[in-house]
């Protein structure tokens, strides 16, 4: 079992590579689209009075991890951010409803979406950073690290739900895929106790890896991104995870089916799936 699913990771990686290859027609093609729109596109600042000081990651996962029994994941990540900048730097995180994004749990109310801790760092993050490409980077940065990261590595001194064994590697932001890899090497159900203390322990190791960020952005006055902005869209011709053969098996569609029309066949093309059987 534990053998396969390593194989399993491993050969999702390897097909994601052979495809981004693949795709290289498809990534000019939205390279030239998306040069086309960035007039409109481009960072604008914004100055939502929400300021930053330096945190200690190991303290604002703590109080993420901590808050899980009562807030779930995105407002867990939130409490672990906001709680710290309210001591450190007042003003406004001193009145921030922490709760207003409790139903980002479970993936938007449950659905499985995107995981909750994610969009909790992304609000904190998207109100501090003045510059809408550098919270873009940032979060894209995060929804790699989430993916690809075995997690949760968070350890708490003391455990508050369950003791767990296992850590997963999600290949996706998705919250679905990312709670049922863990669910299966677990062997536990999503109502368990076990789910829960690794779902706050990864609502710990994403309030970290956002805290790391925004305090390199402090430090250094600037932030480098570890990914290419928009890396998903120009590497595979459309909105994506880079795990395309957890959903679509050994038949990934090729985005480029619908590329540039130039021909009447193409036009006809693009009205319908053109490879229609995948
Ligand atoms: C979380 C599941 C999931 C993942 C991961 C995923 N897809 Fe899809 N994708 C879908 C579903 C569902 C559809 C809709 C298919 C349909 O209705 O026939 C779709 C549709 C598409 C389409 C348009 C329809 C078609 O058949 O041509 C393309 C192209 C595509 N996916 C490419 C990709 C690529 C490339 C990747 C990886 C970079 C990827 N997908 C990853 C679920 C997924």
């Amino acid at each position: 079992m534990e053998e396969n699913r390593s194989k399993e990771q491993g050969a999702s990686r390897r097909s994601f590579l052979t495809t981004s290859g693949k795709m290289l027609a498809g990534a000019a093609l939205a390279s030239t689209v998306l040069a086309g729109k960035s007039e409109k596109a481009q960072a604008y600042a914004i100055d939502t009075g929400y300021k930053y000081a330096l945190l200690d990651p190991q303290k604002v996962g703590q109080i993420a991890y901590e808050n899980y029994a009562k807030r779930w994941c995105a407002s867990s990540v939130i409490a672990g951010l906001v709680n710290e900048l309210a001591a450190k730097v007042g003003g406004p995180w001193k009145t921030y409803p922490i709760d207003a994004m409790r139903w980002a749990h479970g993936g938007f109310a449950g659905w499985g979406a995107l995981c909750g801790t994610l969009t909790g760092a992304g609000a904190v993050i998207g109100l501090i950073v003045p510059d809408t490409d550098i919270a873009e980077a940032m979060t894209n940065d995060l929804a790699f690290y989430y993916s690809s990261t075995e997690l949760p590595s968070f350890t708490p001194p003391k455990n508050l739900i369950a003791d767990i064994e296992s850590m997963t590697i999600a290949g996706t932001p998705v919250c679905h895929i990312s709670v049922g890899r863990f669910m299966k090497k677990e062997e536990v159900d999503f109502l368990s106790n076990e789910r829960a203390e690794r779902c706050a322990r990864l609502a710990g190791n994403i309030a970290m890896e956002a805290t790391n960020m925004l305090n390199e952005w402090k430090k250094n006055g600037k932030y480098t991104p570890k990914h290419k902005p928009l890396f998903n869209v120009l590497a595979n011709g459309i909105t994506s995870q880079n795990n395309c053969t957890d959903c679509h098996g050994d038949n990934v569609p090729n985005p480029g089916n619908y590329a540039t029309i130039t021909t009447a066949e193409g036009a006809e093309c693009a009205t319908k799936p053109a490879a229609g059987k995948h």
